[in-house]
């Protein structure tokens, strides 16, 4: 089974589309996003139809959360993003049934959900603790008191998103000693000559998954909207999973797809232009530099 992991689309259609098609490049059998497909971004209809066509399972993010409630603990520019995004959705866009449709569609997303049943892949959008809300961000990925109760949570692997960083936190624990803890950056150098964001980055794009010696896995797609590590490629990742051999570990591969981030900052502008100045400018901008 080979399993694209998706997530932080944040209403970037043109960063999905390309992502969709990278993806459907690599012959994956299904796709799980996990969370966060709107918010920030200018296309929020587009982003949840996609997402509900393409993919097998999809987490509840916090800012899918905002969007359908209401923005609580969200800075100025995230909560006017949000305001907006509910508008949009009120739009009954191509027409009314499919406004419902969308609508349930969010109002039905898991906060958490095992992937096949297995209780050895649990899936959330922030993390095995509080499902929607907890950043668990690279510089933590070392401090066992950090990373200690995230880990206790869980079998085998936790896939989460929400920080935009892609990257594998490790727990191991040889038999009579304390656990220990690292954190490895999800890194993808493929397709990236003569881009201008690979710069000095470095990091892991391949990692043998060994849950059969026990130990465990915290593992971030990145973000495909709305990258922070630096690097304005749309992030992802894909699990294979071997078919029906017990005894041999799954492995996990970072990827990055490049895309068109500067119609992305045109659209954001444009609704400013047309007196909706609800959208931040710095939201386009910000794409450009993967922050
Ligand atoms: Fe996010």
């Amino acid at each position: 089974m080979r399993t694209a992991i998706i997530s932080d689309i944040h209403a970037n259609v043109y960063a999905l589309k390309a992502v969709l098609e990278d993806i459907e490049a690599h012959e994956v059998d299904r796709v799980i996003c996990l969370g966060d497909v709107i918010g920030y971004g200018p296309d929020p209809i587009e982003c949840v139809d996609l997402v509900r066509e393409h993919c097998a399972l999809t987490l509840l993010g916090n800012h899918d959360f905002a969007c359908r409630t209401q923005p609580v603990n969200f800075n100025f520019m995230a909560r006017d993003a949000a305001l907006w995004t509910q508008d949009r959705l009120d739009l009954p866009y191509p027409d009314e049934a499919a406004r419902e449709e969308r609508i349930r569609f969010l109002d039905s997303l898991p906060v958490r959900q095992m992937l096949d049943d297995d209780p050895r892949f649990l899936c959330v959008h922030g993390s095995s603790r509080h499902p929607t809300n907890e950043y668990v961000f690279p510089d933590d990925g070392f401090r066992a008191e950090r990373m200690k109760p995230l880990f206790d949570r869980f079998e085998g692997i936790c896939f989460e998103g929400h920080t935009h960083w892609p990257g594998v936190f490790v727990c191991e624990q040889l038999s009579g000693q304390d656990p220990s803890y690292s954190f490895y950056r999800g890194f993808c150098e493929e397709g990236r000559q003569g881009s201008l964001c690979g710069g000095t980055q470095t990091g892991i794009d391949r990692i043998v998954l060994r849950l059969s010696e026990g130990t465990r896995y915290i593992i971030n797609p990145g973000s495909v909207g709305q990258p922070r590590d630096g690097d304005s490629w749309a992030s992802w990742s894909i699990l294979d999973q071997p078919d029906g051999e017990t005894d041999t570990d799954p492995t996990l591969t970072f990827h990055r797809t490049n895309y068109d981030w500067m119609r992305v900052r045109e659209r954001i502008e444009q609704y400013r232009r047309d007196g909706d100045d609800r959208l931040d400018p710095f939201l386009g901008e910000r794409l450009g530099m993967g922050r």
